[in-house]
């Protein structure tokens, strides 16, 4: 009894218990609160307790915006989420943590899918952590209102404009949209890749290429967004995309478009997917496989040591927990080696597609949701979109010529 009592002591010995541990996030929706809710309890589960900074705003730009004024203030949280290019900005501002004992020990150079890598390793090894695979170019689709219209799952856009519509006149909401920039301008990636196959979307949103952007594909794109917006109309100005989701899940919406996180907030609310809410490629995906990627960065500063770093970074890349933790979140792991037995089949799906497009050279980063380009071009882009999208009298020539010169200033 006495050797058990001792041994129980010294094994907590073994791991220091931490103060705690600030993190910045914009998990706030239904899905994602339960999501972060596995984190906290496995952290605690390593005497690592969490407090939270949640920044509302789907999609992280209000969140690095107040990072950034943080760390100019000298007041940075210790975990931080983030997302794609900004990883290597972080790096170079030389404020970060680098976390190489941690890829040494689960072996990240073999075990995670190369994109992974790329995506959180610098010249200084890894600053990174990352923690989930997002698919964005999704099409949700309720099922019972599919039914009730007699109609089938729209595989091109006219056809998906033909459902829409037939939504509308039976007063049903034919699309719900988070009535912010940054998801107005991921539907629009969506119509980009329809219009013109993912290397026309590579050149002209993710390189930015002047000679792709005043396009046919882009004003056909352009031009299809403003019929949305007509379509639509404004369902409850500046909603978010869970509030959008919540009508889909109540039978009130036909489909939702967008990425998996979706999935996430539906099986948070008892919602049986694929069963009432299917998935589906975007309209006209040609396979491809539109991703971003959640990534932690742990912030260098005199109360969250090198040490500190690598022990909250141990205990978040366990397999078993990013397991759970991608289960939960509706996204995919970041890694090759996780058993995916219990996910649910549109994960499965992501998956496999995922394995196919990367194949195929079919899997892009979303401009839109920070994995492109720098953080200011990619806000300026999206909020050109999204005022086109939103205002009649913008015309497709000023939003080009808009575009233009952002790209010419990157
Ligand atoms: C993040 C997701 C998050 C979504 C909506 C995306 O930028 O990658 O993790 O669920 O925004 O908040």
């Amino acid at each position: 009894m006495r050797e058990t009592t001792l041994a129980f002591i010294l094994a907590s010995l073994s791991t220091s218990c931490l103060a705690d541990v600030e993190f910045l996030h914009w998990w706030t929706s239904k899905g994602e609160s339960k999501a972060l809710n596995v984190l906290e309890q496995h952290l605690l589960e390593h005497n690592i307790p969490l407090t939270h900074s949640p920044i509302l705003g789907g999609g992280g730009d209000s969140a690095m915006t107040v990072l950034q004024a943080r760390a100019l203030a000298g007041n940075t949280p210790d975990i931080a989420q983030i997302e794609g290019p900004s990883i290597k900005a972080w790096d170079d501002v030389g404020i970060v943590h680098t976390i190489n004992q941690t890829a040494l020990e689960q072996n990240w150079d073999q075990n995670l899918y190369p994109l992974t890598i790329d995506i959180n390793k610098t010249d200084n090894g890894y600053v990174a952590l990352p923690i989930t695979l997002h698919r964005l170019n999704w099409m949700w689709v309720n099922h019972s209102l599919l039914e009730k219209l007699e109609l089938s799952v729209p595989k091109t856009w006219p056809e998906m404009f033909q459902a829409m519509e037939k939504a509308k006149q039976a007063d049903l909401i034919p699309l719900a949209i988070g009535e912010q920039a940054w998801q107005v301008a991921l539907l629009f990636e969506s119509l980009v890749i329809a219009n013109g196959g993912v290397d026309f979307y590579y050149k002209a949103l993710v390189e930015l290429q002047r000679d792709h952007i005043d396009t046919e594909q882009m004003r056909l794109a352009l031009r299809q967004l403003r019929q949305i917006s007509n379509l639509v109309a404004t369902q409850h100005p500046n909603q978010n995309w869970d509030t959008a989701t919540q009508a889909l899940a109540e039978n009130k919406a036909l489909f939702q478009l967008g990425g998996d996180w979706i999935l996430g907030d539906l099986l948070a609310s008892d919602v049986k997917v694929p069963e009432q809410i299917g998935c589906y490629s975007a309209p006209q995906s040609h396979n491809a496989f539109l991703y971003n990627m959640d990534s932690f960065i742990f912030m260098a500063a005199s109360d969250f040591t090198q040490q500190q770093a690598t022990e909250v970074a141990n205990a978040l890349a366990d397999k078993t927990f990013q397991a759970k933790f991608n289960q939960t979140k509706g996204s995919i792991p970041v890694r090759t080696d996780i058993d995916l037995t219990g996910f649910n089949p549109c994960q499965i799906q992501s998956h496999d597609d995922f394995i196919q497009a990367t194949k195929n050279g079919l899997a892009v980063p979303s401009m839109t949701d920070s994995m492109a380009v720098n953080p200011v071009a990619q806000q300026a882009i999206n909020s050109e979109i999204f005022r086109y999208y939103r205002s009649p009298e913008v015309t497709e020539d000023e939003v080009l010529k808009r575009i233009i010169s952002i790209a010419k200033s990157t």
